[in-house]
């Protein structure tokens, strides 16, 4: 994943994080990041009060993330594993939120995705949320055509997967609907669908890092477009909030 810092980091966030608080109103709430890797989204949850833990397979990450916490002398549970593994580390209906951002992507090399989803699911108490952040199909097919490589395009929108050739790096991408229709097929209910990204990634950071007022303003846009065809549906990512009947 391309990793922007400074002001386009929040560009690339806030939409996430603008959901995420509508469902984490009050703290205490128990919130299990999977894939959680360093902890962007662990720590600042943890700081605002929540019970937080995060399985992850990389020990590395894990312990840049237990550093990060330790820094602010926050609590933070980090346990070695992947999302196959959820059922073993993390008790049956005990969440009542899991974030799986930028994950299911890479996991789903080895894994049928449905049997990821389904793993989840497991976790959540009746009435908790998943928060779901995967890499979308046609906006990888937009880019490889920008990028002037129409063939890598037509072939992201036939194959199955959603890749662009064999250098791809991303095990799978969905388009808005399919990712859809793969959570609701777990028996998750979907609740809302957002485009992250709709159009950031087509600015240069420098405009960004340089202009005044200029992150401001497209976060603003980013706001505007996230729920709107097509914007929503071209969105370098997109964002699914589902509830556990
Ligand atoms: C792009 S990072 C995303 C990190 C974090 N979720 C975020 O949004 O900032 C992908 C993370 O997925 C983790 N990962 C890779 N394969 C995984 C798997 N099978 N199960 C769980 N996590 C996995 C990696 O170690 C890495 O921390």
């Amino acid at each position: 994943m391309e990793t922007r810092r400074g002001p386009a980091a929040n560009v690339r966030t806030a939409v996430v994080w603008e959901v995420l608080s509508t469902v984490l109103a009050t703290p205490g709430q128990v919130v299990v990041d999977a894939g959680g890797g360093t902890g962007g989204f662990a720590v600042p949850l943890a700081e605002a009060g929540h019970r937080v833990t995060v399985v992850d397979p990389s020990p590395d990450s894990l312990a840049a993330l237990q550093r990060r916490a330790a820094e602010r002398s926050l609590d933070v549970a980090a346990l070695q594993g992947d999302l196959g593994d959820l059922a073993s580390l993390v008790p049956a209906g005990s969440a009542d939120l899991v974030l799986c951002h930028s994950v299911l992507e890479v996991a789903s090399e080895t894994a049928d995705p449905a049997d990821l989803l389904a793993a989840i699911a497991d976790v959540l108490r009746p009435g908790g949320r998943l928060s779901l952040l995967v890499a979308n199909r046609d906006a990888a097919v937009l880019a490889r055509a920008l990028a002037g490589r129409p063939d890598e395009a037509a072939h992201a929108l036939t194959d199955p997967a959603g890749r662009w050739g064999r250098a791809d790096g991303i095990a799978r991408r969905w388009t808005p609907s399919a990712i859809a229709e793969l959570v609701a097929g777990t028996g998750l209910v979907v609740e809302q669908v957002h485009g992250v990204r709709c159009v950031s990634d087509l600015v240069p950071s420098a405009v960004l890092d340089t202009e005044p007022g200029a992150a401001a303003a497209l976060l603003a846009l980013e706001r505007r477009l996230s729920d709107q065809a097509p914007f929503r549906d071209l969105a370098t990512q997109v964002h699914l909030l589902a509830r556990k009947g």
